[in-house]
C-alpha cells in the first residue's frame, strides 16, 4: 500500500533496485545479486513493497543518527532510501492519524539483527513521539526495559555474543496524540536449559557474569559470592569473558535501569539474591546413599551452599534438603536444580532459530515459525487481495506455497502432534519417548511433510536414525530426536519443590511459586508445556491478526560475524526459507506496479505536450492520454478506481527514461524562463528604485533651497531689525542728550550764583576785617598819640624783653623736640634763625660732647671694646681726612684674626711659648716684590712683638720685622692699599732683613693693619712710629732710594679694576685703578 505513496527514491540514484517488486525479471539469483550490489555499496535495506529486508551490516554505518531520523521524520515511505526509520515512520502515522493498530515482526536467524533492528525502531518512536516529563518518563522505561531484559535473557552463543534467548512481544500503547502512554512486554519460551549446560564456548545468560564482575565487594559478601566464575559449576566449562561485551559497564548500566523501570531498592536486592542462589545450588554435590528401607537414595555432600541457599532465600533448611534430595529418587538431578532455579524467572521462549541439535525445544520454536511464515503470507495475500477489490480490478490467482498443512501437522485438535504428544503424556501404563515416536508413525505416516525411518517412503532412508521423525518445514527439512518429549512436554516441578519455594520468606518466590500454595490444592493436572504454548501461540497469532502488519526481515550475511562479507550460499538459504522470493511473486502476481492517478500523472506529464505543464482534466484521463501517447499496449496496465496498474516494471523503467530525456529538456526550458523573469523583476525593481530614489533627490534638493531661502529670510529680517533698533536707540540717545546738556547748564549757573554769593560774602567779610582793622590802627593812633610820651618810657623796653624772652623760649623748646642722633659720627643740626646762630653752634658743640662722653661709657665697662675704640680712634686720628679709603673702614669693626690663625695647629705649635704668641693681625697680604714691583701672596701676621711674613700654605716665616725695626710707615693719600714699613738703615754686620731694605704690603684692611701697628708699636717701644701720609713717597730697596709715584691709570687700558706696580730704575709707578 505505501508503495502508492511516490516514486522518487525508487528509481533516483539508487545501486540496484531498492524495491525488489521492480526487479526484471525476478529470479532468485538476481534478486541476491541486487542484495549483494547494495550491501557492497552499504546499502543494508531493501524493499519488498512494504517489507524490508536487513542484512546485518557487522559494522558501524552513520544511519541511526538524528539527523537521519529528521530526515525520514513525516516522509513518505519511498520518498527516501529504504530503511528501517520509513517503515517505523509509515507504522506510527498511520497508528497516530488513522488509528490502526500497527505491529512490526521483525525475523530472521540468530545474529541477523532482529535485536538492534527493535531498538532502532524503538529509538526512532521515542524521538518523534511527543515530549513532555511524564511521556519521557515512560520512553526511558520502555527504552531501558531492553538492557533488562538482555542482561536476563540474552547469552553469548556461537552465533551472536548478544543472543536473545527467548522470544519478545512488546506492546506500546499510545494516546490519542501518539505519545507512549505505558507498555507491556511478554517473553516466550526462554532456553532454561542454558542455565546448567551448553555448547563449548558458549555463555550462560549475561546477569552471571555482571553481577560477579559488576558487583562491589560488599554486595557480593551479602550474597556470599566471590568475583571468580570459575568458583561456580554453572558457569565453569565455557568461557567466562566475551570481548564485544562490558560486563563490568552492563552490570550498572541494569542497575541504575532497574530503578527507571520501577523496581525498588528491595526488590532489585532479591532479585540479585535470587541469582546468587542459582548460582550456589549449582555447587550443590549429590552423593547416592541406600535408604533403610532398601530403596536408591541420596545426599547432599557438602552442606555450607545449601545453607547459603537457604539462607538467600530465607527458607527452612531441612525443608529445601529434603525437597531436593527427594526428588533425585525420580528426576535427574542436575536438571531438576536446573529447572528449578531459572524456569519461572522468566517465562516463554519463542527463538527464530533452527537448531542443528534439535529437540522438543526446536520443534516448539519452528512451530511457531511456521505459524508466522503463515500469517505473513495470509496477510500479504489478503492486503494485495483487498486492493485489487477495492480498486475494481480482476484479482489473478497466485501460485505460492502455503505451509498452513504443516501448521496443521503439527496443531491440528486431536491429530495434530502436539494431540498425540498429550495424549501419550496423559495415557496411563508404560510411557517413553519410544512409545510416543511409535503413536506418531501410526497416526501420520502418510502426511506428506512427515518421515520417519518406521514409514513405508522413508524405510530406505539412510539419514534418518529409527529414533528420530523429520518434518518439511517450509523453511527446509528437520530432523527431531524424540529423546525427552515426554519429559519436557510434561514440564512439571514436583509438588514438594513447588512447597518449598512458596514457604520460602524470600518475597519474589511466593509470586514465581503460585502453585507451592498449600491451599491452592487443585487436583488437575497442569496443562502440558506444548498445550501451554499452543495457547500463547494460537493468542499470540490472533494479537498479531488483528494490528496492520509490518516486516523486518533479517539476513545475516555470513557465519562469522565479519563486516564487507557475503556469503551467497548463506544469503540464499536464508531468502529461501524466509520465502523472501515468494513475497516478490506475491506481490508481482497480478500488477507489478500500482500508483494513484494524481501522483503517477505529476511525475509523467511532461511526456506529452497535452498533459504538460497543468492538465485541468480529471487525472485519470491523463494518465491514459500519457499511456497511450506511449504507444504502451493496454495488457500492459489496467485502471483502478483511483490508482494505475502496470503489469511489468519494464514499462516503468522506460518511463523513467523518457521522464529522464524530457526532464533535461523542460529544466533548460524552466531555466530560460526563470533566467527572462528574473530579469525583468530585477529590471521592474531597478525601475521603482529609481522612482523612489529621484523622489527622495527632488525632495532633498527643495527642503535644500526652501532651508536656504528660509535662512535668508530670518537674515534680512534680522538686519532691519537691527537698524530699526539702531534708528530708535539714536533717537533716544538724542532725547537724553539734551536732558543731560540742561541739567549741566543748570548745574553750572547754580555754580555761578553760589560762587557770585561767596564772592560777595568774602568782599564784605575783607571789607568788614579792614574796617575793623583801620578802626583799630586808628585807635591804636589815638591811644598812642594820647599816651605817647608815657608809653616810651616805661611799656616799650618790658614789651620788647616780653619778646625776646618768648622767641628764647621757642628756640629752645623747637630745638629739644628736634635733636638729633646721639650717634657721635652723626652730623645733623636743626636749623634756626640767625639771631640765635652762636648759641645752636656752642649747643651743637655741648651736644656733640655730651654723645661723645656717653659713647665712651660704653666702652669702660668693656675693656676689649674700650681698646677696640682706642684702635678706631687711632684710625681716625691716623687717617681721618687724609686717605680717601678711610671712610668705608669707619662702620667696619676691627676684626684682627681674619684667618682665624688661632685655631691653626700648626701656628699654635709654632707660637707656642714664643713671643710671638699674642696675635694682633693676621690675614693674607701682597707683598711687593722690590726688584720689579710685583706681588706676591703671603700671609701678614702681627703680634705684639713684630710683623711675620709667612707662607701662607706651609706656615714658614718668611720674615720676621721687629717693632723695634720699624722706623715709619707710609701711605698714599688714596684708594689703594699700598703700606711702607720703613725699616732701621742697617749698619755693617745688620742682619739680611735689614739689608734688604722697606717692606711694601697691599693689604685689604690696610687702615686697620696701620691703626693696630701705630698702637702695638707704641706699646712695645713705648713710642709711635711716624706715620706719613703723601701722594709720593720713598722706599730703600737693597740700599737704593726709589721715588713711588701713584698715577690714575687709564681706565682704557687697566679695565679689570687691579691695581698695578712696575718699577723702572729708581721709580716705582703705581698705577690705580
Ligand atoms: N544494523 C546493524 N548495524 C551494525 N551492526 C549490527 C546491526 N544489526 C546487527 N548488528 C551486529 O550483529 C550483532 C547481532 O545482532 P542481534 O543481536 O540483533 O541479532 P539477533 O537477530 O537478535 O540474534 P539472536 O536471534 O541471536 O538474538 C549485534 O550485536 C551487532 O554487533
Ligand atoms: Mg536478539
Amino acid at each position: 500500500m505505501a508503495l502508492h505513496k511516490g516514486t522518487l527514491a525508487m528509481f533516483d540514484n539508487s545501486v540496484g533496485v531498492s524495491d525488489v517488486v521492480l526487479l526484471y525479471p525476478v529470479t532468485e539469483d538476481d534478486f541476491i545479486k541486487n542484495l549483494q550490489t547494495r550491501f557492497e555499496h552499504d546499502l543494508i535495506y531493501t524493499y519488498i513493497g512494504n517489507v524490508v529486508i536487513s542484512v546485518n551490516p557487522y559494522k558501524q554505518l552513520p544511519l541511526y543518527t538524528h539527523s537521519v531520523i529528521e530526515e525520514y521524520r513525516s516522509r513518505n515511505i519511498y520518498e527516501l532510501p529504504p530503511h528501517i526509520y520509513a517503515i517505523a515512520d509509515d507504522a506510527y502515522r498511520s497508528m497516530r492519524d488513522r488509528n490502526l493498530d500497527q505491529c512490526i515482526i521483525i525475523s530472521g536467524e540468530s545474529g541477523s539483527g532482529k535485536t538492534e533492528a527493535s531498538k532502532a525502531i524503538m529509538q526512532y518512536v521515542a524521538e518523534v513521539s511527543g515530549k513532555g516529563q511524564e511521556i519521557d518518563r515512560v520512553k526511558e522505561q520502555l527504552l531501558l526495559s531492553n538492557p533488562v531484559l538482555e542482561a536476563f535473557g540474552n547469552a553469548k552463543t556461537a552465533k551472536n555474543d548478544n543472543s536473545s534467548r527467548f522470544g519478545k512481544y512488546m506492546d506500546i500503547e499510545f494516546d490519542y496524540k501518539g505519545d507512549p502512554i505505558g507498555g507491556v512486554i511478554t517473553n516466550y519460551l526462554l532456553e532454561k536449559s542454558r542455565v546448567a549446560s551448553r555448547n563449548p564456548g558458549e555463555r550462560s545468560f549475561h546477569i552471571f557474569y555482571q553481577l560477579l564482575s559488576g558487583a562491589d565487594k560488599s554486595l557480593l559478601e551479602s550474597l556470599m559470592l566471590t568475583p571468580d566464575p570459575e568458583k561456580y559449576t554453572f558457569l565453569r566449562n565455557g568461557c567466562t569473558e566475551v570481548s564485544s561485551i562490558d560486563d563490568k559497564g552492563n552490570f550498572e548500566k541494569i542497575r541504575s535501569g532497574m530503578q527507571v523501570i520501577g523496581f525498588s531498592e528491595t526488590e532489585v536486592e532479591s532479585v540479585f539474591q535470587l541469582v546468587a542462589s542459582i548460582l550456589k545450588l549449582g555447587n550443590l554435590q549429590l552423593v547416592a546413599k541406600s535408604n533403610e528401607d532398601g530403596t536408591d537414595g541420596c545426599d547432599i555432600e557438602d552442606h555450607s551452599e545449601l545453607y547459603a541457599v537457604g539462607e538467600l532465600l530465607s527458607c527452612d533448611m531441612e525443608d529445601l534438603e529434603k525437597s531436593l534430595t527427594k526428588r533425585t529418587v525420580e528426576v535427574k538431578t542436575e536438571t531438576v536444580t536446573t529447572d528449578l532455579s531459572s524456569g519461572e524467572l522468566f517465562f516463554f521462549i519463542i527463538v527464530y532459530i533452527v537448531f542443528q541439535n534439535n529437540s522438543f525445544e526446536q520443534f516448539i520454536i519452528n512451530y511457531c515459525n511456521e505459524k508466522l511464515q503463515q500469517i505473513f503470507i495470509e496477510l500479504t495475500l489478503k492486503e494485495e487481495q483487498e486492493e485489487y477489490i477495492k480498486e475494481g480490478i480482476e484479482w489473478i490467482q497466485v501460485e505460492y506455497f502455503n505451509n498452513a498443512v504443516i501448521c496443521d501437522l503439527i496443531e491440528k485438535n486431536n491429530t495434530g502432534i502436539l494431540a498425540l504428544l498429550d495424549e501419550e503424556c496423559l495415557r496411563p501404563g508404560d510411557v517413553s519417548d519410544s512409545t510416543f515416536l511409535k503413536k506418531l508413525d501410526s497416526k501420520c505416516h502418510d502426511h506428506p511433510h512427515y518421515e520417519s525411518r518406521n514409514c513405508k517412503k522413508n524405510q530406505s532412508d539412510k539419514t534418518l536414525p529409527y529414533d528420530a521423525f523429520r518434518l518439511k518445514h517450509y523453511a527446509g527439512n528437520v530432523l527431531y530426536k524424540v529423546d525427552g518429549f515426554i519429559d519436557k512436554n510434561n514440564d512439571l516441578l514436583f509438588r514438594g519443590l513447588s512447597k518449598a519455594m512458596y514457604n520460602c520468606e524470600h518475597p519474589l518466590l511466593k509470586t514465581l511459586f503460585p502453585e507451592g500454595n498449600p491451599r491452592q490444592k487443585s487436583l488437575k493436572r497442569p496443562a502440558t508445556a506444548g498445550s501451554q504454548f499452543k495457547v500463547s501461540v494460537t493468542e499470540l497469532m490472533k494479537n498479531l491478526l488483528s494490528k496492520n502488519p509490518n516486516y523486518i526481515r533479517c539476513i545475516k550475511p555470513n557465519d562469522d560475524k565479519k563486516p564487507d562479507v557475503l556469503d551467497v550460499k548463506i544469503v540464499t538459504h536464508q531468502v529461501r526459507y524466509l520465502g523472501l522470493l515468494e513475497n516478490v511473486w506475491v506481490r508481482r502476481a497480478g500488477y507489478a506496479f500500482r500508483q494513484p492517478y494524481e501522483v503517477f500523472l505529476a511525475r509523467y506529464k511532461m511526456l506529452t505536450p497535452m498533459t504538460w505543464p497543468v492538465w485541468r482534466d480529471e487525472a485519470r484521463q491523463g494518465v491514459q492520454l500519457i499511456l497511450q501517447m506511449q504507444s504502451v499496449p493496454p495488457s500492459e496496465y489496467a485502471f483502478g478506481n483511483t490508482k494505475i496498474f502496470i503489469k511489468n516494471p519494464k514499462l516503468l523503467f522506460d518511463m523513467e527514461e523518457k521522464r529522464r530525456e524530457k526532464m533535461h529538456y523542460l529544466a533548460t526550458l524552466i531555466q530560460k524562463v526563470w533566467r527572462g523573469w528574473h530579469q525583468k523583476t530585477k529590471y521592474k525593481r531597478m525601475r521603482a528604485s529609481q522612482v523612489v530614489i529621484s523622489a527622495q533627490l527632488r525632495m532633498y534638493l527643495a527642503r535644500k533651497l526652501y532651508l536656504k531661502k528660509k535662512v535668508s529670510t530670518v537674515k534680512i529680517q534680522s538686519y532691519l531689525r537691527r537698524w530699526m533698533a539702531q534708528q530708535l536707540l539714536k533717537e533716544l540717545k538724542r532725547k537724553a542728550l539734551v536732558l543731560w546738556a540742561v541739567g549741566v547748564i543748570h548745574k553750572n549757573f547754580l555754580g555761578w550764583q553760589a560762587r557770585m554769593k561767596v564772592k560777595q560774602i568774602r568782599t564784605e567779610r575783607r571789607r568788614d576785617w579792614a574796617v575793623s582793622v583801620i578802626h583799630k590802627y586808628f585807635v591804636g593812633w589815638q591811644v598812642r598819640k594820647q599816651y605817647h610820651n608815657q608809653f616810651r618810657r616805661v611799656a616799650g623796653p618790658k614789651v620788647a624783653r616780653f619778646f625776646v624772652l618768648a622767641l628764647k623760649k621757642k628756640f629752645l623748646l623747637d630745638l629739644k623736640d628736634k635733636l638729633p642722633s646721639i650717634s657721635p659720627v652723626c652730623n645733623d643740626w636743626p636749623k634756626c634763625s640767625g639771631r640765635f646762630k652762636n648759641a645752636s653752634e656752642e649747643l651743637r658743640k655741648i651736644y656733640h660732647r655730651w654723645r661723645c662722653r656717653k659713647y665712651r661709657q660704653r666702652f669702660d665697662s668693656n675693656p676689649s671694646a674700650a681698646f677696640k675704640m682706642k684702635e678706631k680712634q687711632a684710625a681716625s686720628e691716623l687717617f681721618k681726612s687724609r686717605k680717601d679709603i678711610y671712610p668705608h673702614s669707619v662702620g667696619h669693626p676691627f676684626k684682627g684674626d681674619y684667618i682665624d690663625l688661632k685655631l691653626n695647629h700648626k701656628w699654635q705649635k709654632l707660637s707656642k711659648n714664643s713671643v710671638d704668641e699674642d696675635v694682633v693681625f693676621a690675614d693674607l697680604a701682597m707683598k711687593v716684590n722690590r726688584a720689579n714691583g710685583k706681588m706676591v701672596q703671603f700671609l701678614l701676621v702681627m703680634s705684639t712683638e713684630s710683623i711675620l711674613v709667612m707662607e701662607h700654605r706651609t706656615m714658614i716665616i718668611k720674615y720676621r720685622i721687629p717693632f723695634e725695626q720699624i722706623t715709619g710707615i707710609a701711605l698714599s693719600p688714596y684708594t689703594d692699599k699700598l703700606v711702607v714699613f720703613h725699616l732701621q738703615k742697617p749698619k755693617e754686620n745688620d742682619a739680611i732683613l735689614c739689608r734688604k731694605g722697606d717692606f711694601i704690603f697691599s693689604c685689604a684692611h690696610v687702615v686697620e693693619l696701620v691703626a693696630k701697628a701705630y698702637l702695638a708699636i707704641q706699646n712695645h717701644v713705648g713710642k709711635p712710629p711716624d706715620v706719613k701720609i703723601a701722594n709720593q713717597l720713598q722706599a730703600d730697596f737693597k740700599g737704593h732710594n726709589v721715588d713711588i709715584i701713584f698715577r690714575k691709570a687709564d681706565p682704557n687700558v687697566q679695565k679689570d679694576g687691579i691695581l698695578r706696580l712696575s718699577r723702572k730704575g729708581n721709580k716705582l709707578d703705581v698705577f690705580e685703578p
